[in-house]
């Protein structure tokens, strides 16, 4: 089988194995313990272990689904949405017998800041100035970036623009007509990414269009991030397994909490954003019941996909589902169902996947007034995109340096040396420029993943439309017209699409598993 490209040929086989059950030792909570052959490493050297983790159990789980914070609009002038942001450390108390957890959060600045640790909605319409005034509190340099929106390159928070510890920064775009859809915000700054995310920097934002057709439709948002908390209540380092596969806790959240209760007693438009640095979510009930979706990153789809019993959403996708109330009353719950991103062994091979993992718990209601309204047929028209003949490349690569890895020490550093996540054959420079686009021009992307794990591709300032995903020499033809920032790419895969940016300057692409996209797996897209 073929797996990863291993760069070091100066350990033997046996060393390195050697090696890796050693390190592998010192990595709790990786659900390695397990694994065949991890029982004879009694004679290995043990680096100093990581903090044990939190029991599974350990946070309470089965409250009311919170609702989101709504960032407030300061502003009285029509179409102008004014506000606050400030990313700082804020307390949570989860654990029954530690000192809380310190988050670090996006808030308003306002008194009365009570609510998950998620970041406050930003609820904004087309057409909409935004002028978002930014504090960071933090001790780290950080950005925001306005994950698929258009917004100029010198506004989306690029890690060429930092906001030192301290500073303030005002961001200002306008939302254009046609942008209606359901994106987020998070840190983008240079190698910082992953940790600023893992400890809380994200929130969601939802553009709003004047002729949305299920505006009727009562909403309900579920934002799913991932903690990996130690039992002594602090937010855990990244292990070296978590660099090298992503990182995935032993929670995963829904607007911060875990597995909260809701009940539906009318058919319901959710919006789900997936702010897990790592972790996949391949949506399903646990009864096995349809849902429908409407929409994708960039808004809308053309028509409903009625029918649906499960859907992938891989880290930093947005999906807006259609769920309806029950013929009688009924439960279920939502699952992160399994799904096998063929996440990397130290060694050769692949680990296990993550094993499904409950979102919510869901108590549908007898079929109320509203329950079996039809939905439209057709939602909005999604004119295609058109390639010229212009065409780029962007290739999925990975080397693993075994000495590296597995020099003393290695997997206490902050980031592990010897991983190597590549684009185009390359890792992230700051000072590079590994594309270049006309503006308005259409040109056709192909991601082609050459490792052996799923990544999620994502490209910076516009939306895109997936045409066809290539593997093993097959060619499927994509049939659901629609725009997207953010679009899974298998190993072995390549993924064709249309995609223009509107504006000059620089664009980030990258790897959404964000320890990877701070690993290097990274480029940058100049616009002329
Ligand atoms: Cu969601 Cu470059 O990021
Ligand atoms: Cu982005
Ligand atoms: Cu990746």
């Amino acid at each position: 089988m073929k797996r990863r490209m291993f760069l070091s040929g100066v350990l033997g086989a046996a060393t390195a194995s050697l090696f890796a059950r050693a390190s592998l030792a010192g990595e709790s909570g990786d659900g390695m313990s397990g694994m065949p052959g991890m029982a004879d490493m009694t004679h290995a050297p043990a680096p100093a272990p990581l903090a044990p983790l939190a029991a599974v159990d350990a946070l309470a789980a089965g409250a009311p689904l919170a609702n989101l914070r709504t960032l407030a609009n300061e502003s009285r002038e029509a179409g102008v949405f004014r506000a606050t942001l400030i990313a700082q450390p804020a307390a949570h108390a989860l654990l029954a017998d530690t000192p809380p957890t310190t988050f670090w959060q996006y808030d308003s600045g306002a008194a009365n800041n009570d609510g998950p640790m998620i970041g406050p909605l930003i609820d904004v319409r087309e057409g909409d100035r935004v002028e978002i005034r930014f504090v960071n509190r933090l001790a780290q340099p950080t950005t925001i970036h306005w994950h698929g929106l258009p917004v100029p390159p010198d506004q989306d928070g690029n890690p060429a623009n930092p906001i030192a510890p301290g500073a303030m920064h005002v961001y200002r775009f306008t939302l254009p007509k046609g942008s209606a859809g359901t994106y987020w915000y998070h840190p983008h700054p240079h190698m910082q990414t992953a940790e600023q995310v893992f400890r809380g920097l994200a929130g969601p934002i939802v553009v709003r269009s004047a002729d949305d057709p299920l505006a009727d439709w009562p909403e309900r948002h579920l934002f799913v991030s991932d903690l990996k908390l130690a039992a002594d209540g602090t937010i855990a380092a990244n292990s070296m397994m978590d660099w090298m596969n992503g990182r995935e806790g032993q929670f995963v959240l829904v607007n911060g909490a875990r597995e909260p209760r809701i009940g539906i007693v009318r058919d319901e438009r959710w919006r789900v954003w997936n702010g897990c640095n790592a972790r996949y979510l391949l949506l399903a009930f646990d009864d096995g019941r349809a849902f429908a979706q409407v929409g994708t990153d960039g808004g809308l789809l053309g028509a409903p996909r009625e029918g649906l019993t499960s859907l992938l959403l891989a880290p930093g996708e947005r999906v807006e589902l259609i769920v309806r109330a029950g013929q009688g009353a009924s439960s279920a719950r939502l699952l992160a169902a399994q799904y096998d991103r063929r996440k990397m062994a130290m060694t050769h091979g692949s680990l296990p996947p993550t094993p499904m993992a409950t979102l919510a718990q869901v108590a549908f209601a007898p079929q109320a007034a509203f329950a079996g309204k039809a939905l439209p047929a057709q939602l909005r028209p999604i004119a295609p995109l058109v390639p010229s003949n212009v065409k780029k490349s962007v290739v999925f690569g990975e080397a693993m340096d075994m000495h590296a890895m597995h020099q003393p020490g290695a997997s206490q550093r902050r980031m592990p040396q010897g991983m190597h996540f590549m684009i185009n054959g390359e890792s992230y420079d700051p000072a590079r420029i590994t594309l270049t686009s006309r503006r308005n021009e259409v040109e056709q992307w192909t991601i082609a993943n050459q490792t052996d794990m799923d990544h999620p591709f994502h490209l910076h300032g516009t939306q895109f439309q997936v045409l066809a995903r290539e593997s093993g020499g097959n060619r499927i033809d994509e049939t659901v017209l629609a725009w997207r920032d953010t679009v899974n790419v298998k190993p072995g895969e390549s993924v064709h699409l249309a995609t223009v940016q509107h504006e000059a300057g620089d664009r980030m692409f990258h790897c959404h598993i964000l320890e990877h996209e701070d690993l290097g797996m990274m480029g940058t897209l100049r616009v002329t």
